[in-house]
């Protein structure tokens, strides 16, 4: 075999070795998180949030007749406060954020406000459900402040 055929055969093998070893022991690499991306994600859900809480507030309060959407939405309320623990990964603190260190440096005291806003739009839910309107009225404004709870703890200013 000539030379020159020879280091090509070789380069090819070593280059199919490589990619095949790469593949194989998946070395554990991941791509590097883009927390603007999820920046952007966990603003939407608060977004999403924040309309819901106002639309509920609405029907609670007469101010449209669509009684009938507001299960629904309480219920997408609920699920929502079940997906904020996802969008907070280490590392999203840097960018355009309003989101404060304390929530990585203090992850127990920040889990706590999950669990508790997961707790009161249950209720908000259970409420809704007994068709009783001056519960759900009281169980909305319980999930407002634990919405404005958070926010002075974890969310800053500008
Ligand atoms: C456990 C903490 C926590 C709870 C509970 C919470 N939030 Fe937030 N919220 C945050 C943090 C932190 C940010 C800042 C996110 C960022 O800028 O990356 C934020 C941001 C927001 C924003 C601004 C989004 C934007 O476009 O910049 C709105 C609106 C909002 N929240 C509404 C709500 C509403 C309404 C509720 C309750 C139904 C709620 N939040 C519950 C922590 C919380």
């Amino acid at each position: 075999m000539p030379v020159r055929s020879m280091l090509l055969l070789i380069s090819l093998i070593t280059i199919l070795c490589s990619w095949a070893t790469a593949d194989e022991l998946d070395l554990g690499i991941k791509p590097q998180m883009d927390t603007k991306s999820y920046i952007k994600y966990r603003e939407n859900l608060m977004n999403n949030a924040r309309h819901y809480r106002k639309n509920i507030n609405a029907i609670l309060r007469d101010k449209v007749n669509t009684h009938q959407h507001l299960l629904a939405q309480a219920q997408a309320l609920y699920n929502l406060s079940k997906m904020y623990a996802d969008v907070f990964p280490e590392g999203s603190s840097l960018g355009d954020t309003r989101a404060m260190e304390e929530i990585w440096q203090n992850p127990a005291g920040f889990q706590a406000r999950l669990d508790k806003h997961t707790q009161d739009t249950a209720e908000l839910l259970q409420a809704i459900e007994s068709g009783d309107n001056a519960l759900a009225k009281k169980a909305l404004s319980k999930v407002g402040k634990s919405c404005t709870g958070c926010h002075t703890l974890y969310r800053s200013k500008d």
